[in-house]
């Protein structure tokens, strides 16, 4: 039987540094559910359909390297929207968290709608302007000089849309642990996730 670790949260708030490092912990698979939707706006922006580009997308269209853009993310947070798009991507992750032993998924509806029987649901979420300065960071560190003000736009606009969305918005599922990161080194979030999963695991 597989264990799945379901880990949801807004933007930046540390949901994917997490997950991989629980992946390693554990020797799970580790799935970034956000590069499904990044690649639909990508192929969106290049002038697909989003509900057909969704239905035919291959796995090895999701490169991480590729869709780290913020232009890709906007994109993703569009398309996120749409019911025929969602329902399209619901097979390939419910299949990834049952093979194998046990799998780490990331996202917005990881622990309320894709996998809602998971063994262990974490919530990860960071003040908006915590979430903005790491992505402030990260652009830096790409060499793409922003503006800290449209980044932190950019954040609380995309929290809107994802919470407000009809079709699996962003909330935290009642059974779900919330780690708040804003304060927390990845070390510090990675013990205390540590702490719930050792709660649930069988003995
Ligand atoms: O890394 P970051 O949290 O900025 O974004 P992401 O996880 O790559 O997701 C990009 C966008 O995809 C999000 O703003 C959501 O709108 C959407 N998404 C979603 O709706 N459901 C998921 N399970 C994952 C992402
Ligand atoms: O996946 P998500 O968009 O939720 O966030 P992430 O990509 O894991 O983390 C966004 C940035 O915040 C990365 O540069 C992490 O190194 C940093 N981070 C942090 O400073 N402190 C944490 N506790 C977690 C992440």
């Amino acid at each position: 039987m597989s264990f799945t670790i379901a880990i949801d949260g807004p933007a930046a708030a540390g949901k994917g540094t997490l997950a991989r490092a629980l992946a390693a912990h554990y020797g799970y698979a580790y799935l970034d559910t956000g590069l499904l939707y990044r690649a639909v706006g990508a192929r969106m922006l290049a002038g697909d359909e989003p509900a057909a580009a969704a239905r035919s997308l291959d796995p090895a269209d999701l490169d991480p390297t590729i869709l780290r853009t913020q232009t890709v993310a906007e994109a993703a947070s569009q398309v996120a929207v749409l019911p025929a798009v969602r329902v399209a991507l619901v097979a390939f992750q419910q299949d990834f968290a049952r093979a194998g032993q046990g799998a780490v998924l990331d996202g917005r509806d990881i622990g309320t709608v894709i996998c809602p029987q998971a063994e262990v649901k974490l919530f990860v979420t960071a003040s908006a302007e915590v979430r903005a300065d790491r992505r402030m960071r990260e652009l830096l560190d790409a060499g793409q000089p922003a503006d800290p003000a449209v980044i932190l736009a950019e954040v609380i606009a995309r929290d809107r849309r994802d919470a407000d969305r009809s079709t699996a918005p962003l909330v935290t599922a009642s059974d779900a642990t919330l780690i708040d990161t804003t304060d927390l080194t990845p070390a510090q979030a990675l013990s205390r996730a540590i702490a719930v999963v050792e709660a649930r695991r069988p003995a």
